[in-house]
């Protein structure tokens, strides 16, 4: 895989060698500046500028950057909003002060206990929560398990989610933090029978027993339905039939009518999120909002995996980010901007599946972008507190370290200024 690349050029040029020269230390001043630019530019608050599109945050590799390094990364794509899988302490650690909100997970192997056990639910609140709110750290919402409901999970985990929900949120009301902090799950869209025409959106008979009181407890929480929506999965199963332009949302796609409601459809991921109303409608619920947890497009594939390149997902995610950033709704909802994150900030080496589920990476590990997004574009900075791979790196940092942090703060601060 071309991440791994440890001798790749860009990596020779960003990491500090262990004894810099002068003008290496200014060269990598420099290169600290541009974040710093883009952050305090025109003295204007980080947030106002912020884009409205999320990331998901996965880490299922050995070889991703330092928390302290995505946290830069992220702050100068502009990013606000990031989802975990779990709740990494050192990542929340890494961003305090950033003002970036966060959706935490709790895994799949960790719900049953909290089904049966209000205790486990208070532990997890009380290390995970409730000491980062009171850092200063945003986390607005908590998924408990992943794609549960799916054919093919375990009965027992499926019949574990929502009690475990109940567990989580009761243990957050106990606190005052009930409506600061959402309680869900993440779904996939195997959880649905039919999702075309979208007014003929339906859940899968399998799943209903499970949903029901699932939507019920989200619309008395007032908590969003999140769903994974990846519109190449259908390219893939049918690359001659789905039109590539339906799925990358190209300006001027013919698209496709929703004959029932008249209402027109000119992408696929608006279509599947329509679906998903319709099927909730369907269910009785007209007041839960649907969020897309999940969506991206692969830039490398197996043999049979067409459609997986840097061109399509590069195509893919420059359309999608300037939807969202209209704050565009879709045809059933036009006035409910659609909330969506990326998947993924960084192509996961140790992802198990076919070729396309380790790379659906915006960034190489390296820092390197795997296409062009304008809008989108960030820098990871040289690695300055912990080395990749070798050693914790958790010491004090060396004294060059300090000396270029001292050297960028300055040099902003004169930037600053002199606007
Ligand atoms: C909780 O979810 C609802 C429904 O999607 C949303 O309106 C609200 O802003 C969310 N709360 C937080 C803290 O994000």
């Amino acid at each position: 895989m071309a991440a791994a690349g440890t001798g790749s050029p860009s990596r020779t040029a960003l990491s500090p060698p262990p004894a810099p020269s002068d003008k290496l230390a200014a060269a990598c001043c420099f290169v600290l500046l541009v974040p710093f630019l883009l952050l305090t530019g025109g003295g204007q608050a980080a947030v106002a500028e912020a884009l409205s599109i999320g990331v998901n945050y996965g880490q299922i590799a050995n070889n991703l950057p330092s928390p302290a390094r995505v946290s830069w990364l992220l702050r100068s794509m502009r990013i606000s909003k990031v989802k975990l899988y779990d709740a990494d302490p050192n990542v929340l650690r890494a961003f305090l002060g950033t003002g970036v909100e966060f959706v935490v997970g709790i895994g799949n192997e960790a719900v049953p206990s909290m089904a049966t056990s209000p205790a486990a639910a208070q532990a997890w609140v009380q290390q995970h929560v409730v000491p980062h709110l009171r850092s200063g750290a945003r986390i607005a919402c908590v998924t408990v398990g992943n794609e549960v409901f799916k054919p093919g999970t375990d009965d027992a985990l499926r019949a574990a989610v929502l009690p475990a929900m109940q567990s989580v949120h009761r243990a957050l009301a106990a606190l005052g933090l009930q409506g600061r902090v959402n309680v869900t799950t993440a779904h996939s869209l195997d959880i649905m029978a039919a999702s075309f025409p979208p007014s003929a959106g339906a859940f899968a008979a399998a799943a209903l027993p499970h949903l029901r009181p699932f939507l019920a407890f989200l619309s008395a929480t007032r908590s969003p339905f999140l769903i994974n929506c990846y519109p190449y999965f259908a390219y893939k199963a049918d690359p001659a039939r789905v039109p590539l332009d339906y799925v990358l949302f190209q300006p001027g796609a013919a698209g496709v009518a929703d004959a029932r409601t008249g209402l027109r459809y000119d992408n696929m991921l608006y279509a599947q999120v329509d679906a998903v109303y319709a099927a909730i409608q369907g269910m009785g619920y007209t007041d839960v909002e649907v969020k897309v947890s999940e969506t991206g497009w692969p830039s490398k594939g197996d043999a049979d995996e067409p459609g997986a390149t840097p061109e399509y997902a590069g195509t893919y995610i420059r359309n999608l980010l300037r939807r969202i950033e209209a704050k565009q709704g879709t045809p059933m909802r036009p006035d409910t901007p659609v909330d969506v994150y990326v998947f993924a900030l960084f192509n996961e080496n140790l992802k198990p599946g076919p070729a396309s589920e380790r790379n659906y990476g915006l960034f190489y590990p390296d820092g390197t972008p795997v296409y062009n997004v304008v809008g989108m574009q960030g820098y990871l900075p040289p690695m300055l507190v912990s080395s990749a791979g070798a050693g914790g790196g958790a010491g004090a940092p060396p004294p060059q370290v300090i000396r270029w942090f001292a050297m960028v703060a300055i040099a902003s601060a004169a930037l600053v200024l002199l606007s």
